[in-house]
C-alpha cells in the first residue's frame, strides 16, 4: 500500500480519511477519529469481514469464496454452453466505456480481475470485491498475467473511497444480487469524477432462466433471487445524464451507461 492510494481511502461507514500505520511491520489503516482499524492482508485492505455481512451479501460472499478457484474456467464453460465467447461478449460490454492513458479506473465487484485483460495497459486499475476468495484468486491471476492492480475487500454499497476520485467506474455481473442495488449505484456515482461515464452490465432474467434450465445446480440460487433483474433504470439518481440501455447476446445481458453531470 502506497501513500497515494492511502490518501484516496475513507472509512466506508463514516467517510473519515484514514491513516496508513505500521505497527511491528504489520500495516493497517486507522480512522483516527473513531480508533477503528482496517487490516491489510497480503497487500489488500479489508473493510468488511464475513461476520459483519447480512442477507444476500453474506450468502453470496460464502458462495463466491467457495467457487473462486474454478470461477474463471466455469465462466468460459458457462459462456460456451450458451454459444457465447466470453472475451467477445465482455469486450462488447466494455466497449461502452471511454479510457485515456493514466485514467484511474474502478471495477466494483471485480471478482478474479478477469476483465482487466480486456482493458488498455496504461490505466491505473482499482478493484473492489466482497469475497476474499475471489480477491485471492485475482492476486494470483495478476501475478500470472504480469499486470498491476490495487485490490480492496469491501461492500459495493459502502465504497471506501473519497468523492470524485475515479475517471472510469464500472461493474460487470455483480449488481443483480447485491443487498441494496440503489445504494451501490449511488456509491459508484459518488466516487466518479464529474463528467465520468459509468457502466453497469449484468444478466437479464432470460439468461438466469436459461441457466436454471440447463445447469440447475448453478442456476437454482440465482433463479430464487430473480426479482428485479434487468437494467436498474429506476434506481439511477435523478441527476445522472444520458442513461442508455443496450441488450446483448439475444437480450440475455444488458449494459446501462450514464454520465455524472459536470
Ligand atoms: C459474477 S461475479 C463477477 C466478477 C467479475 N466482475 C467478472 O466479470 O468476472 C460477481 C462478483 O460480485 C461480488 N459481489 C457480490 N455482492 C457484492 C457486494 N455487495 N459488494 C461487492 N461485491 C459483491 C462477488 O463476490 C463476485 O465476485
Amino acid at each position: 500500500m502506497d501513500l497515494e492510494t492511502a490518501a484516496l481511502l475513507r472509512d466506508p461507514l463514516t467517510r473519515d480519511p484514514l491513516e496508513l500505520v505500521r505497527e511491528a511491520d504489520q500495516p493497517f489503516l486507522l480512522n483516527p477519529h473513531l480508533g477503528r482499524r482496517f487490516p491489510i492482508r497480503d497487500g489488500i485492505p479489508v473493510f468488511v469481514k464475513l461476520g459483519e455481512l447480512e442477507g444476500r451479501n453474506r450468502q453470496f460472499r460464502k458462495l463466491y469464496d467457495r467457487v473462486a478457484i474454478f470461477y474463471d474456467v466455469q465462466s468460459h464453460i458457462y459462456a460456451f454452453l450458451f454459444g457465447q465467447n466470453l472475451r467477445a461478449l465482455r469486450s462488447g460490454f466494455l466497449a461502452e466505456l471511454e479510457f485515456r492513458p493514466g485514467d484511474r479506473v474502478l471495477e466494483v465487484s471485480v471478482g478474479t480481475a478477469w476483465n482487466l485483460r480486456l482493458l488498455p495497459p496504461e490505466i491505473d486499475f482499482y478493484g473492489l470485491d466482497l469475497s476474499w476468495g475471489m480477491l485471492a484468486k485475482a492476486r494470483r491471476n495478476l501475478r500470472c498475467w504480469k499486470r498491476e492492480a490495487r485490490l480492496f475487500c469491501g461492500e459495493g454499497e459502502n465504497l471506501p473511497f473519497s468523492d470524485n476520485c475515479f475517471d472510469v467506474v464500472f461493474q460487470l455481473g455483480g449488481l443483480n444480487f447485491f443487498n441494496d442495488k440503489g445504494r451501490a449505484i449511488r456509491e459508484m456515482v459518488r466516487v466518479a469524477r464529474p463528467g465520468t461515464r459509468l457502466l453497469i452490465s449484468d444478466e437479464n432474467e432470460k439468461q438466469i432462466r436459461a441457466l436454471y434450465r440447463k445447469i440447475p445446480i448453478l442456476g437454482r440460487r440465482l433463479w430464487h433471487h430473480r426479482e428485479g433483474l434487468g437494467p436498474p433504470l429506476d434506481l439511477l439518481p435523478a441527476s445522472v445524464e444520458q442513461p442508455t440501455v443496450r441488450h446483448h447476446a439475444d437480450a440475455r445481458f444488458y449494459t446501462l451507461t450514464f454520465r455524472k453531470p459536470l
